[in-house]
């Protein structure tokens, strides 16, 4: 079977998940791709979205008739060609609706399993629990006459244990997209000794179709990017806990996201990414990893205590961020939560007080923003981190501080075989976390 023909039946299980629908639009727009391909014009391309939420995939539908149209836009020369043939394709606007048809019309909403049992390859990106990852791909397997190939977007559970348990015999590999995978380039691909060549090879045609930049991870439970995820929020939690003895609890949260975010030149604050991420989803991480760790205990009381008052994060199906460690209006923080009060309080109320605890931040600070396409950037952040560094205000004195665990937390993903290399960790930060620069690096020594 060849790359198209692997492509031809495809489904993604957990398809209307913030995860799923992002890999369902990638694998979409590559399936549509080849079907309009001169040779491929007689052949049928199904995708089968599945997943237990009926209104999920209703969302889904929409996100993607969206996403689809802002793909086409931005491939509208390419699209002319494709179309070449069409005389009733006039307009750009012609072209782009029929794009948007030709994608849309592979893909098969179902609530129901059994439609996967004729693909060829499953995307899996269910919830992050193993006992129901096995479940679900033993049953297709069990019911399945074509040995399909599984792609586990397992962002925690070791790939080794899914394929024992659920008898596949090699035909899985990780393939860990980055959140939101539309636009994060990084997909970290687990191999286990069994994972068959082809497997591995198909993966590599794909990610490179998909124009993702592919960093390989050993089989350990969190792979590198939640290796690092999970201990940089610990550290983000430990810190703001110590800062309440000497300030209030949500003063001690705003200052710590803000030194992620502004000091750290980070596309967005620790606690507002945990939020994106989604509270359950770390903790649900954190429980997977734990009993692989010899000598760490990756929990928080807080995250615990935040569950237990219902308060969680994660996204609406209209990708909207839900309430979490911070409250949101237009997707921007505006309050902070208070589990005593067990209620949020506005950020205004005590942002002016908060800053001038953290004091002034050196003149020489940059946005992330700016440092995305900045061919300086290098040399620009060595003079902001290094003003940092002299400056003696708590802010900076607590960003030095991050910044040298991140790098500790890196470097130990190296050391504990999670990594490969230096190189990897931070590649997977790069791309996957959108950081500006690696942790492992000459700033912060
Ligand atoms: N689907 C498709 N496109 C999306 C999107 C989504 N869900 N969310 C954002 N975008 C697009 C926007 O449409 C916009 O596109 P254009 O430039 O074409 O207009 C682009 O991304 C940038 O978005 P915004 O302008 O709204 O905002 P931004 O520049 O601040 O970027 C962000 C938003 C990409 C989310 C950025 O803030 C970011 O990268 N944050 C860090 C997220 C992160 O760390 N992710 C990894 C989490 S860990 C994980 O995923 C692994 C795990 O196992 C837990």
């Amino acid at each position: 079977m060849n790359y198209e023909e692997r492509l031809e039946n495809v489904s993604v299980l957990g398809a209307a998940g913030k995860m799923g629908s992002g890999i369902l639009l990638l694998t979409a727009v590559e399936m549509a791709d080849l079907s309009l391909q001169r040779g491929n014009k007689d052949k049928t391309f199904v995708l089968n979205a599945i997943d237990v939420s009926k209104e999920g995939l209703a969302g889904l539908m929409r996100y993607l008739r969206e996403q689809v149209r802002k793909v086409a836009e931005k491939k509208a020369v390419q699209l002319k060609k494709t179309y070449a043939d069409r005389d009733d394709l006039i307009e750009n606007e012609d072209i782009i609706s029929q794009y948007i048809f030709d994608v849309m019309n592979i893909i098969r909403p179902s609530t129901r399993m059994e439609v996967a049992y004729g693909s060829t390859l499953i995307f899996e990106a269910v919830s992050e629990n193993k006992d129901l990852k096995v479940k679900l791909l033993s049953g297709i397997d069990g019911n399945s006459p074509e040995k399909p190939w599984y792609f586990t977007n397992t962002s925690s559970v070791p790939i080794h244990i899914i394929d024992e348990e659920a008898g596949l015999d090699g035909r899985i590999l990780g393939f860990h997209f980055y959140n939101p995978p539309a636009v994060q380039k990084l997909v970290e691909l687990i191999v286990t000794n069994d994972t068959k060549t082809e497997v591995r090879e198909f993966a590599l045609d794909y990610a490179k179709k998909l124009r993702k930049v592919v960093v390989p991870s050993f089989d350990f439970a969190g792979f590198i990017g939640n290796g690092h995820f999970m201990r940089d929020a610990l550290h983000a939690i430990q810190t703001a806990e110590d800062l309440t003895k000497e300030m209030p609890y949500v003063e001690a949260v705003y200052c710590v996201n803000k030194i992620a975010q502004d000091y750290l030149v980070r596309p967005m604050g620790i606690f507002q990414l945990i939020d994106y991420v989604g509270i359950d989803v770390v903790k649900f991480i954190m429980k997977v990893m734990n009993p692989y760790l010899e000598d760490e205990d990756l929990h928080s009381d807080l995250l615990d205590t935040l569950m237990e008052q219902g308060v969680k994060g994660g996204q609406y199906s209209s990708g909207a961020q839900k309430d979490g460690f911070l409250k949101y209006e237009k997707g921007k923080p505006v309050g902070i939560y208070d589990p005593e009060k067990k209620d949020y309080v506005p950020i205004s109320d005590f942002s002016e007080v908060a800053d001038q605890r953290l004091g002034e931040i050196p003149a020489s600070a940059v946005s992330w923003r700016t440092m995305l396409r900045n061919k300086d950037k290098d040399t620009v952040l060595a003079a902001f981190f290094n003003d940092l560094k002299t400056s003696g205000a708590l802010g900076a004195k607590l960003a030095v501080e991050y910044g040298r665990r991140s790098k500790e937390i890196g470097r130990k993903l190296v050391a504990d075989k999670v990594a490969h290399n230096e190189n990897d960790v931070n590649t997977v930060m790069l791309t996957g976390f959108f950081h500006a620069y690696g942790p492992i690096n000459e700033f912060f020594d």
